[in-house]
């Protein structure tokens, strides 16, 4: 076989399906609701409890509000057609697993490293958030972590590790070594708190605006707007949580876009909403700390309304850093069981089923970058990141739609020669306004992955061997 056709190889769907088979035999039980209550469980996080404060000091000033707008729009034209995906192939590793049966091996690889980039920055960027809110409920109490201890390495500010951010990750990855799966019962409570503390933030901090605070609206101009969309995109990301429940799901074609698009519509409602209070409470060149949320309360002494909102941000952020660790170990499992990185990372321990090997590798991923790199440099990484992954899944959706008519899907884009279209434009328009520091960064993360594909798993790749094994 030639090197092109080899580094091509595809999956069929067929193959795909079957290998996916005995993760599966699910119930379904779930309706528009469930999955909207799933969606916001997933999303509502780090984003909206940090991410407000720093865009709107560096990047869009009050009109961080209009960012938030640009990015809800272009992830709703991407979710839509990972829904479809979804609906066709219900099999871990999401992305990954989809454009090894469209794009062939070497893509599919690509992906999957820049999914390992996403999922291994996103659970650091959350774990950072986590540890600034949890840190300031200590405060409260009156105890302080050493400064070099309490946030990453920043030698200038004095600081050197984020240990708290070690700490959650250490606890969130010994939960997942015991097997446990996060039940929709517990999520439901978390996402009621988390939509109450949002709401009581609302309607306290809505006494304290002053309307002077938004102007200038735009100290950056349009293009800091922009800016800010790309940047505040991470509040976003965890959307393949909905898009992927399809199987579960009672009536596919009508709930999964309801269910997007309404879980969407309540994170971007409230993301505006804070924003719009947040950015009248205090003067936006304030606003660059690590709990601008509970800052704010703080700012107009409502310690006790600070304290309660600290508190559900906390628990909120502990579910979207809990799904952010459960997918990049399945990430990992996905292709380490195609041959694309060593096997033993997808072994499952004999008693509780569980990848150890993908868990550690996750907890070691998740514990360097949170304790070590500043938080709004991860965002911009793990953004560019899923970017690239919505705008090849985007791609393949249509490439499949005519490549591959026959195949049952639960769910199909609306409109499929437009809607995808616009996915790939909002996304790479939200992408090129990121740093060039940032594209940087993630090309050396790319050549790095070739690197090891062109050494590992090119030659140790479970299709390979079967094809090899078909032609002798
Ligand atoms: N959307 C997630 C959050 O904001 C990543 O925490």
């Amino acid at each position: 076989m030639s090197l092109f056709r080899r580094l091509f190889r595809k999956k069929s769907m067929e193959y795909t399906i079957n290998q996916a088979r005995g993760e599966s035999g699910l119930q379904k039980a779930m309706g528009a609701f469930d999955l909207t209550m799933l969606g916001v469980g997933a999303v509502i996080g780090t984003g909206i409890f940090v991410m407000t404060g720093i865009v709107a000091a560096n990047n869009a000033g009050p009109a961080i509000m209009l960012s938030f707008v640009l990015s809800g729009i272009a992830c709703a034209f991407a979710a839509l057609c990972y829904a479809e995906f979804a609906s066709m192939i219900p099999a871990s590793g999401s992305a990954y697993t989809y454009s090894y049966t469209v794009f062939g091996e070497v893509f599919a690889w690509i992906l999957g490293w820049d999914l390992i980039l996403e999922y291994g920055l996103a659970c650091s960027v959350v774990a950072s958030g986590w540890s600034a809110y949890f840190q300031e409920l200590m405060r409260g109490f009156g105890l302080n972590l050493p400064t070099a201890i309490s946030a990453a390495f920043n030698p200038g500010n004095g600081t050197y590790v984020d240990v708290m951010a070690t700490v959650i990750v250490l606890l969130l990855s010994v939960v997942l070594l015991t097997g446990v799966k996060q039940s929709t019962r517990i999520n439901d409570i978390v996402v009621l708190i988390k939509i109450g503390v949002v709401l009581l933030f609302i309607v306290v901090g809505a006494f304290y605006v002053k309307p002077s605070n938004w102007t200038p609206f735009m100290p950056f101009g349009f293009n800091g707007v922009i800016k800010g969309a790309a940047t505040a995109f991470l509040a976003y990301i965890g959307f393949d949580a909905v898009s992927s429940a399809s199987e579960e799901v009672r009536r596919p074609q009508r709930d999964m876009p309801i269910g997007i698009l309404s879980s969407l519509g309540v994170c971007m409602v409230l993301y505006i909403a804070v924003s719009v209070v947040l950015t009248g409470m205090v003067p936006y060149t304030e606003l660059n700390v690590g709990d601008p949320v509970a800052f704010a309360l703080r700012f107009v002494h409502q310690n006790w309304v600070a304290g309660f909102v600290s508190l559900g941000a906390i628990l909120g952020i502990t579910t979207v850093l809990f799904v952010m660790m459960y997918g990049q170990t399945r990430l990992f499992f996905a292709i380490s069981r195609d041959g694309l990185l060593p096997k033993s990372i997808a072994k499952l321990t004999k008693k509780s089923k569980t990848p150890v090997f993908s868990i550690l590798l996750t907890w070691g991923m998740a514990t360097v970058f949170s304790a070590l790199i500043p938080l709004d440099e991860l965002a911009e990484l793990v953004n560019i990141g899923t970017l690239f992954a919505f705008i090849v899944v985007s791609i393949g959706v249509v490439v499949l739609r005519v490549k591959r008519p026959d195949v049952k899907r639960n769910f199909k884009v609306p409109f499929i020669y437009v809607t995808p279209f616009l996915a790939v434009l909002s996304c790479g328009f939200l992408m090129i306004n990121l740093s060039g520091q940032t594209w940087i960064r993630f090309l050396i993360w790319f050549a790095i992955g070739l690197v090891i594909y062109v050494l590992f798993g090119f030659r140790h790749s479970v299709l390979g061997k079967l094809k090899r094994e078909q032609n002798q």
